[in-house]
């Protein structure tokens, strides 16, 4: 694939396909013209300095930012969202840094928050609950979890990271975001959620992943996009990229061993 020929500027096949975003915040210009294809059953991984606009990009995916230009289409279809609700309910759904659990529920509590299933007379059924947040956990191959009535405030990181994306494709989803899952986590248990990261492409969702770890990177990604002071300089499949290449885009934006097409086909100049 060094030839680039998975790096067209806009790929009809994407599940997603952000087309020319642009997004200021007052006088920050945190986005120019972000061309960038997410495919079903790949891991794109998305890769930029501090302030490249990565968690911006990630926000707007996700409904909670309306960009000021450009277009986002999903299965070919153009899309507005105007909260984060009208993303979820298309199957995007957004595993933030902070994760937002709450250390006092469990896991099953955590898995449905906000969304609990009730029997008539408005009592939680907690049985179907119980067993949906098993069936799911089972299904991501998460077996070191010994209880899933027991506190998150007791779980691992990387056992808090399996919840949280558990909870985040227990919806019907098909593109999961992860921004940076394995920053706080020692070697056994990034090692867990990158398992975890390839099981849900296998399965065939999209997988967006946040990261500065280019271990991280390398291990998982079918797909690589580099974003540089708000704009996208590099994209294309993982086996165009090499550490270095990746560096010199994240910290000068260009470099010159990666093949033109990427570069090419992340500004926009082909077709
Ligand atoms: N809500 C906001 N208001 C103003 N500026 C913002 C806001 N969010 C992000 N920015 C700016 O946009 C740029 C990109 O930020 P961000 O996407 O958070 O970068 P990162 O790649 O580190 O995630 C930065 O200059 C940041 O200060
Ligand atoms: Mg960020």
């Amino acid at each position: 694939m060094a030839d680039g020929s998975g790096a067209e500027a806009v790929d009809p096949g994407a599940l997603l396909s952000l087309g020319d975003i642009d997004k200021n915040f007052g006088p920050v210009q945190a986005l120019t013209g972000v061309n960038l294809d997410v495919p079903a059953a790949q891991v794109t991984a998305l890769l930029g300095d501090n302030g490249a606009g990565k968690s911006v990009l990630v926000k707007i995916i996700s409904g909670i930012h309306a960009p000021d230009g450009g277009q986002i289409h999903w299965e070919g279809r153009a899309v507005h969202f105007r909260t984060p609700k009208d993303a979820t309910a298309l199957g995007i759904n957004t595993v933030f840094q902070d994760l937002a659990l709450c250390d006092n529920l469990d896991i099953v509590q955590n898995m449905f928050l906000g969304r609990e299933r009730r029997q008539v007379g408005l009592l939680l059924d907690e049985d179907d609950m119980e067993k949906a947040a098993a069936a799911t956990l089972a299904s991501l191959s998460v077996t070191t979890v010994r209880s899933i009535r027991q506190p998150v405030a007791s779980l691992s990181g990387g056992q808090r990271q399996s919840v949280a994306v558990a909870r985040a494709v227990m919806w019907n989803s098909k593109l999961v975001i992860m921004d940076e899952p394995t920053a706080a986590l020692g070697v056994a248990q990034t090692r867990m959620v990158l398992d975890l990261i390839k099981r849900l492409a296998d399965k065939g969702l999209a997988v967006l992943v946040i990261s500065h770890n280019l271990n991280d990177v390398f291990e998982v990604a079918d797909r690589v996009a580099v974003l540089y002071l708000g704009r996208l300089v590099a994209q294309g499949p993982a086996a165009g990229f090499d550490r270095q290449s990746v560096v010199e885009l994240m910290t000068t934006g260009a470099s010159s061993r990666v093949v033109a097409a990427s570069q090419a086909a992340a500004a926009g100049l082909e077709g």
